[in-house]
Order: C-alpha cells, then structure tokens, then sequence
C-alpha cells in the first residue's frame, strides 16, 4: 500500500471563508475516487491543494509522498497530471493538438522555443491514440469540438506518465455522445494495471465510469461521506448531501440517481 494522497485536517479558508473544513482523505495508488458534492461544495479547492496549486491554511497534504510546504513544488507538479477547464483555457486556440499534448512534457502551455525530442513526439503521439485522437494531431486545438478538446486536456495530464491524475469535471458541457465516449476512454484507462492513481470530480453519477473504486461527498466544504463506491453512492447519502430525495439505481457497472416522487 502507498498513498497517492494523505490529507489530515486539511482546511483552506480564503477571505475568511473556510472553503474545506478539517478534510482527512487518503487515496491509495491502487484506488480511482469521484469526488461529488453540491455547487460550491469545494470540490475544485481539493483538487487544487492535492495539485499543489494551493496551500491548506491549516493541516497537512502529503502527495505522493511529498507533504506541501516541506518540498519543492517545481519536482512535485510534473509528477502529477490535472486537467481542469482552468487550465485547458491557456491553451492557444492556435496550437496543434500534438504540440498541446507534447507541451506538457516542458510543462508548459503554447509551442515556443523548447527542444522536443523525438521520443517526447512518439509519446505524444500514442497518449494520442489511447484517447481516440490521433486522426486530429494536426488540427488546430480552436477548431475541435467540446469533446475532443475534453479529450486533449486528459491526453496532455497523461503525457508525462503521472502518478496521480487529477480531472476537475472532464465530463461538464459535453453531449450526450461525446459524454459516453469520454466515459467509456476514462473507464477503460482506470481499469488498465498501469494507470495512476486517480480523482475525478464530477457533479453527475451517470458520469462515474466503471472501473473507479471510491467515493468521497464533500458537502459546504467537510467531508459528508467517503468510502468504497457502492457504500458511498447510495440514496441516503446522495440525499442528505443535496438535501433533496433521490433513488439511485446500478445497471452494468454504471449509476444513476433522479429525485423521488
Ligand atoms: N476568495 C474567496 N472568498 C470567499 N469564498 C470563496 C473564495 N473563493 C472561492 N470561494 C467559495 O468557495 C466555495 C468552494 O469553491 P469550489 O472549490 O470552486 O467548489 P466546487 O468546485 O465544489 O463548486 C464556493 O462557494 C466559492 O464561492
Ligand atoms: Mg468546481
């Protein structure tokens, strides 16, 4: 057993408001966790901390083994990969999608000047293909749909082989087709023995594929429930966390919740 993830009593207050509250979560790096919670639930503040983008005010973060404020952020991030809508909009509409892909291995958003080996171009090229993408290398990042660019902001978290991958609602604003798919990608990469540990945060139980193993609800920033998937994901929990009542339902390793009547 190692932890990708070892928060305790992480809390983050931001203007005087306490944004996550005494959070204690441990991710093991066999372990793929949905992180799920109402709006404002602070479910983006935990993903930024277990990126080292943001600092607890109070406790302590250890990420894959490095515990923030005790070590170098500069060789802590490019072990991580996070792919957020924040991030993917500093991606020049311009650039190719191989350079938005290889760029990650600088580190960096935008081609400028850096020396791309070829083995970083036979890399990005495959991390391509593993997300269904490797007919687009040459368009242009601007001219993909929602889906696609979804698609290059995981391949780009992927590329430097991290040993946690972190997306903040890869799912959101995607069509009912280019959600499945998406789904489908993640589901089978979570699976593979290979894959790093992983945090997915979405708002929807339909969008949890198969193959992730944990649950952890965050409700006005403190931890409401967390566990195994199938003990977490249930109508008692997902109710109290969004203060309505709601059934949810299994069928061939997927979820979905709807209000009761
Ligand atoms: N500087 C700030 N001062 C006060 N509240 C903030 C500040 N920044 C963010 N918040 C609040 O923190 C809460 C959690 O934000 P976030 O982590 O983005 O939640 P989620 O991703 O679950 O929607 C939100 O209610 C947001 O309004
Ligand atoms: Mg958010």
């Amino acid at each position: 057993m190692s932890l990708a993830i070892d928060f305790q009593s992480v809390s983050v207050v931001r203007d005087g408001a306490t944004i996550l509250d005494s959070v204690t979560w441990q991710v093991d790096s066999s372990e793929r966790w949905v992180v799920i919670g109402p709006n404002g639930a602070g479910k983006t503040t935990l993903l930024q901390v277990a990126a080292s983008h943001e600092y607890p005010t109070s406790g302590s973060a250890t990420i894959i083994g490095d515990t923030l404020g005790q070590c170098d952020v500069n060789e802590l991030r490019p072990r991580i990969g996070f792919a957020s809508t924040a991030l993917a909009r500093l991606i020049p509409n311009d650039e190719t999608v191989l350079d938005a892909v290889m760029t990650a291995a600088w580190a960096v958003t935008g081609r400028w000047t850096e020396e791309y080996e070829e083995i970083d171009e036979r890399r990005a090229r495959r991390v391509l293909s593993e997300w269904s993408l490797e007919h687009l290398a040459d368009r242009r990042f601007g001219s993909l749909s929602d889906g696609e660019q979804k698609r290059v902001q995981i391949a780009r978290a992927v590329m430097t082989d991290p040993e946690l991958l972190l997306l903040d609602e890869p799912a959101a604003s995607l069509d009912l087709g280019a959600r499945e798919e998406l789904v489908g990608l993640l589901s089978g990469y979570a699976t593979m023995s290979s894959a790093p540990a992983m945090v997915m945060v979405t708002h929807h139980v339909e969008e949890i594929p198969e193959g992730f193993t944990h649950a952890l609800v965050l409700k006005d920033g403190a931890v409401f429930a967390q566990g195994p998937l199938d003990q977490v994901i249930t109508d008692t929990v997902l109710s109290g966390a969004f203060g309505i009542s709601l059934e949810v339902s299994r069928a061939n390793g997927r979820i979905s919740a709807r209000g009761t009547r």
